[in-house]
């Protein structure tokens, strides 16, 4: 059997065995202190940025599900990052002079961009020290007028109002999404607009009990999985005071295409990415990836925009 067979029937037996095995803590939907949800979110990203932008690539280092099926060229990272954060703009109903938040910011490139295509100013928030010297760099390289602030979402108290509030791919780590939402709802001006992007298992009963490689994944994320299906995340939604506005459904075959290109991209980095890690980080987030690029061939997850509006 060959090496790369033999690596696909491990990711096979991971991902379907539904086992006894992985432990209650190891499930989703852990309630943990501010301070334990800060550590463990920076698990995964407490890392050189260089480990990151090895692998999620383009100009500005897009690390959620690109917008591939846009009619972007195989190998344009940029243009299918910029794809889906126009789509994002557009929701958010994005003019000149605006002021907006990006709650789970990464390392600045999604705010920086908006901010300078759409002569927008922002505020960002992360957990994580090292990625805000990455975005205060970036910011300052591109002349933006944004600000990143090392702060959890529950403890942010801004100024004054947003016309626009934003996520990608991170109310999935939020235990308590209705008080996020109601928090949203309480720092935009009235008529702004609060956009998520985020993953949707299809099936409640998908969640409840993690296969392993589910389980794998959470473990990556430090356990602070808190998927949800859509239907959940719109109850949620409506019940924080918002208008549901805008669904917006990604292709089914953009995070496969996202996710083969950063596993492209970290075979092609392997020596840059080892360095600023080590072997068995490189191996295991190399798992991660392959594992979650199957999830997305399963019928079981969509990945979805909502805009919804506070009257
Ligand atoms: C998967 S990354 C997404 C980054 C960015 N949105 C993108 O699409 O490239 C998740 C981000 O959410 C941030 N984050 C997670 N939990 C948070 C919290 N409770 N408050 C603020 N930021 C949080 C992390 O620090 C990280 O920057």
């Amino acid at each position: 059997m060959s090496s790369q067979q033999s690596q696909q029937d491990e990711l096979s037996y991971l991902y379907q065995r539904r086992t006894r095995t992985v432990k209650p803590e190891h499930q989703l939907y852990q309630a943990y202190d501010i301070e334990e949800d800060i550590e463990r979110t920076n698990v995964h990203y407490e890392k050189h940025p260089d480990f990151f932008y090895s692998f999620t690539a383009g100009r500005w280092h897009v690390y959620s599900c690109n917008m591939w099926s846009a009619g972007i060229a195989e190998d344009d990272d940029t243009a299918a990052q910029e794809a889906k954060l126009d789509k994002m703009a557009e929701m958010m109903g994005l003019q000149a002079g605006m002021r907006i938040l990006d709650v789970g910011c990464g390392w600045g490139g999604p705010l920086t961009y908006l901010c300078q295509q759409y002569q927008v100013s922002g505020v960002g928030l992360t957990l994580s020290p090292i990625q805000k010297s990455a975005a205060d760099q970036r910011i300052a390289e591109h002349g933006v007028d944004a600000t990143v602030l090392v702060c959890h979402w529950k403890k942010y108290q801004p100024s004054e109002p947003f016309d626009a509030i934003y996520t990608d791919e991170v109310i999935v780590h939020f235990h308590d999404l209705v008080d996020f939402f109601k928090k949203a709802h309480s720092m935009l001006r009235p008529g702004g607009m609060m956009v998520n992007k985020e993953v949707h298992f299809n099936r409640k009963s998908e969640l409840q009990n993690l296969k392993r490689g589910d389980a794998f994944v959470n473990q990556i994320y430090g356990f602070t999985g808190n998927y949800h299906t859509l239907y959940e995340e719109l109850e949620m939604v409506d019940r924080a005071g918002f208008y549901l506005y805008q669904h917006f459904q990604l292709s089914r075959d953009d995070y496969p295409k996202t996710l083969s290109r950063w596993i492209d991209n970290m075979y092609a980095n392997r020596e840059r990415m080892i360095e600023v890690s080590d072997k068995k980080t490189w191996q295991d987030f190399r798992k991660y990836l392959r594992l979650a690029r199957m999830m997305f061939f399963q019928p079981g997850s969509t990945v979805d925009i909502i805009a919804a509006k506070r009257a």
